[in-house]
């Protein structure tokens, strides 16, 4: 069985934030949620994160179904494996991957291609390492003459000529259990740091006669880490790009990536076009032939075929086939606007339920309300769901005419048919086939400005 202790333990006073450095998000998701994502789909069973600085913080982020380690104080990435020896013991008899938890474009196709190595070489521990062109603060890998793994010395400890190692320690090993428990209760904090190291098991191991060797990603970047926020933007543009090009690969037009940041656990269906400007995210599905964006903000949508969202704040709503929305449209949480639905610029609509064929083009609130199919809404209409205590719901039956500037006082119920006069403001129910006439009837006052001179040059 395969298992993963992820390391989380450390501050990243470098990122100088206020949340435990792999709390720091890369395309709007913590580094954390990449690296579990990857353990989760290399098959990994078993999962526990160490945790220390600002655990709290980590903690309420997990799942359930992952173990934590609570290290404290937080003495190196050794020490942090040792936090968790009750886990190791637990999986004395499987292969476990200890992986840095500020790693996250580490990926589930290299970790599984170490394991095969890890395997084939009858290794104790295999370590993946990659050749870089930036070495400040990495762990450089050592080999002989012959090119076997000798052990890693980390920047901080490494002479002038050792620094000129260009491979470098992903952090990222496949332990055999027994293995990894021997190392752990044998790493001493002999070094510039007086921390324990985890990179020492690899020489702890050699020593006591087990086989340890590195498996060379040939993906340097998936090996990349982020120490600080210059790194942090470094590992977005990167994940960026991957994602942008895996969907234009799946068919997903992008014309111009400008501003195009779409979340990894984003699906999208071929033909659609994605136009600058815009954030897709969560666990949002947009289907084929759509149109998202320009400068549109996506999250947790669940968006149909040939949609079309142009300048659109969205979130975790639903939008059906063939509907349209923009520009300059707001649509909230727990809203579902059925098939063909037209929804024009400056429209709000929130918790509420469109149907089919409605038409509101221009200047509305639809708050909390259903609202039937066909229905015309005149520009200017305001549902009134609040009275300052309570919301309520307004219902609106099929194919009703709401005219301009119409306010509905909910709760109120408006039946099919039903025709609203512009500038009304409905406090009763209209019944089906009805036209509700509330406002105060027009009156002219012939020659009242000439009598009144209301002008200041009269
Ligand atoms: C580590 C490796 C280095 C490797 C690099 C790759 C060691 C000694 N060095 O260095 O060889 O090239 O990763 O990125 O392992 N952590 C804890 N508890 C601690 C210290 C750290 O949980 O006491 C966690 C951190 O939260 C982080 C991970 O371990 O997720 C790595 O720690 P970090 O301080 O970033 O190690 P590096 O200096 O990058
Ligand atoms: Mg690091």
């Amino acid at each position: 069985m395969k298992c993963a202790v992820i390391l989380a333990g450390g501050k990243g006073t470098r990122m100088k934030s206020d949340a435990p450095k792999v709390m720091c998000s890369v395309l709007f998701q913590p580094m954390l949620h990449y690296v579990i994502r990857a353990v989760k789909e290399a098959g990994c069973e078993s999962i526990c994160v160490v945790t220390g600085y600002k655990h709290e913080v980590v903690e309420e982020y997990l799942s359930q179904d992952i173990e934590t380690a609570y290290q404290n104080p937080q003495l190196g990435t050794g020490h942090a494996v040792m936090t968790a020896r009750s886990f190791v013991e637990k999986h004395i008899g499987d292969k476990i991957l200890i992986l840095n938890g500020d790693g996250p474009l580490m990926d589930a196709e290299t970790i599984n291609a170490a394991y095969a190595y890890h395997e084939e070489n009858e290794n104790a521990v295999t370590l993946v390492s990659a050749i870089v062109d930036d070495t400040e603060g990495i762990g450089h890998i050592k080999r002989d003459e012959n090119g076997a793994l000798l052990r890693i010395v980390e920047h901080k400890d490494a002479t002038e000529e050792e620094k000129n190692i260009k491979e470098s320690n992903a952090g990222v090993y496949w332990f055999n259990g027994e293995s990894l428990l021997y190392a752990i209760s044998n790493i001493k904090n002999n070094n510039a740091q007086k921390e324990y190291y985890l990179t020492d098991s690899i020489e702890i191991l050699l020593k006591s006669g087990k086989k340890a060797g590195a498996f060379v990603c040939e993906n340097s970047e998936a090996v990349l880490g982020a120490n600080d926020r210059r790194q942090l933007n470094i590992l977005n543009t990167i994940m960026r790009r991957n994602i942008n090009d895996a969907h234009m690969i799946n068919g997903v037009d992008i014309p111009c990536t400008d501003g195009v940041m779409i979340g990894a656990d984003v699906k999208i269906g071929r033909g659609t076009s994605i136009l600058p400007n815009t954030i897709i995210l969560g666990n949002t599905v947009i289907g084929e032939n759509c149109t998202i964006g320009p400068n549109s903000y996506i999250k947790d949508g669940r968006i149909g075929n040939g949609v079309v969202l142009d300048n659109v704040r969205l979130t975790d709503s639903e939008v059906e086939d063939g509907a349209d929305c923009g520009p300059f449209v707001h649509i909230r949480a727990g809203s579902k606007l059925c098939k063909g639905v037209h929804i024009g610029d400056f429209v709000e609509v929130k918790n509420s339920v469109v149907g089919e064929g409605t038409k509101c083009a221009h200047l509305t609130y639809i708050g909390d309300s259903d609202v039937g199919s066909n229905v015309n809404f005149g520009c200017g209409t305001v549902t009134v769901n609040y009275d300052g205590k309570n919301k309520h719901r307004c219902k609106i039956g099929n194919n009703v005419f709401l005219g301009c500037n119409t306010n509905l006082i909910a709760p109120v119920e408006i039946g099919d048919f039903a025709f609203t006069a512009a500038g009304s403001t409905i406090t009763d129910n209209v019944p089906e086939n009805a036209l509700s006439i509330a406002r105060a009837k027009q009156v002219n006052k012939e020659g009242w400005v000439n009598e009144k001179k209301p002008y200041k040059n009269m």
